[in-house]
């Protein structure tokens, strides 16, 4: 287990600066998630984490230590890639074990600790077979159980379920906060875009915009408490809404946001228009209303969908639910 620290870290290629002075403190034992568009940087930031990228100014500590120098490794880290990368000529036993092997540990100790990583991910049943003979998800599962055995300090996830179908990847998902609660001790960090898995599996999230860190809380700050309104919407699906002009004025903002599922049909709301387009998705809808503001207003309803398009409707806000932001994109609170 470890401490992690990150101090004004940044990372240059040849003259472009991708990582921009990242000041972060990660606790020991906690799931850490970057989240963030495409190329914003949270794969590189993992690599700087991991020592398989050396970072160009600041400092990198585990448990207070300077890691800046110390090759992966020496880290005490395991990483888990989107691209699995088994042997494919090596059963399921022996690529779990290979490390272990390399690393000269003996035969009874590699076994125990290849058994234990097994059961911990229900893989007990396939350590006989080959790579080709698992699915998608069976051979996502084997790599992070080669990664278990090598009994890490810190481990990295970089967007481990990317290659895994709807289905597979929540149930993976599952899996992975399950090993979290099974290895109290080990620190976790996982990239993704994909703010569902941010929201699901992370004590906290470090949303990253063009190199820098944009705001890092629990799920449930970002989601009440977004300090832009980049990570208003970003987190949250379907997105929130933004309402600019005599919308945002009204409220002595610049831009008002409001949540889809905290905007109500009402009686005499202070917004009306007509359903333009809807989306069942049986548990609850979405219905898309022109209420004159640059985009239809999403506003979701529980059940199934009832009403035709063309219905007018009257809409209010949840008053407690508003976020208002300025002409900077400072948080009006
Ligand atoms: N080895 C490299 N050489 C030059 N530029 C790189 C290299 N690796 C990443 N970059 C650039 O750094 C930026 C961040 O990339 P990356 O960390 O992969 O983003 P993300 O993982 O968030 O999609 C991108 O603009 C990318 O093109
Ligand atoms: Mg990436």
């Amino acid at each position: 287990m470890a401490k992690i620290e990150l101090k004004n870290v940044t990372k240059s290629y040849g003259g472009l600066q991708v990582i921009k002075g990242i000041d972060l403190e990660i606790r020991k034992g906690e799931f850490m998630v970057f989240v963030g568009p495409s190329g914003c940087g949270k794969s590189t930031l993992l690599r700087l984490v991991s020592g398989l990228e050396e970072i160009t100014t600041g400092d990198m500590l585990f448990d207070g230590q300077r890691v800046n120098d110390l090759v992966p490794s020496d880290r005490g880290i395991a990483m888990v890639f989107q691209s699995y990368a088994l042997y494919p000529h090596m059963k399921v036993y022996d690529n779990m074990a290979f490390g272990m092997k390399l690393a000269k540990a003996g035969k009874p100790e590699i076994d125990r600790r290849v058994r234990e990583a097994a059961r911990l991910l229900q893989i007990e049943h396939l350590l006989d077979r080959l790579p080709k003979q698992l699915s998608g998800g069976q051979r996502q599962r084997v790599a992070i159980g080669r990664a278990i055995v090598r009994d890490p300090r810190v481990f990295l996830f970089d967007e481990p379920l990317s290659n895994l179908d709807a289905a597979l990847r929540v149930q993976t998902r599952l899996e992975i906060a399950r090993l979290h609660h099974g290895m109290q001790d080990v620190t976790m960090i996982y990239v993704t875009h994909d703010q569902v898995e941010a929201m699901t599996l992370a004590d906290r999230i470090a949303v990253l915009r063009d190199g820098k860190l944009e705001q890092v809380g629990t799920p449930a700050e970002l989601y009440e408490r977004p300090n832009s309104t980049f990570v208003a919407g970003f987190i949250g699906s379907p997105k929130m809404n933004f309402l600019t002009d005599g919308f945002a004025h009204a409220h002595d903002c610049a831009t008002l946001g409001i949540r889809p599922e905290h905007i109500d049909i009402a009686e005499a709301g202070p917004w009306s228009g007509e359903v333009v387009h809807a989306e069942d998705l049986g548990a609850d809808h979405y219905l898309f209303v022109e209420i004159g503001a640059a985009e239809p207003l999403v506003v979701r309803q529980p059940g199934k969908l009832a009403l035709p398009l063309g219905t007018r409707l009257s809409l209010a806000p949840r008053l407690g639910h508003l976020h208002r932001f300025d002409a900077n994109d400072a948080p009006i609170r």
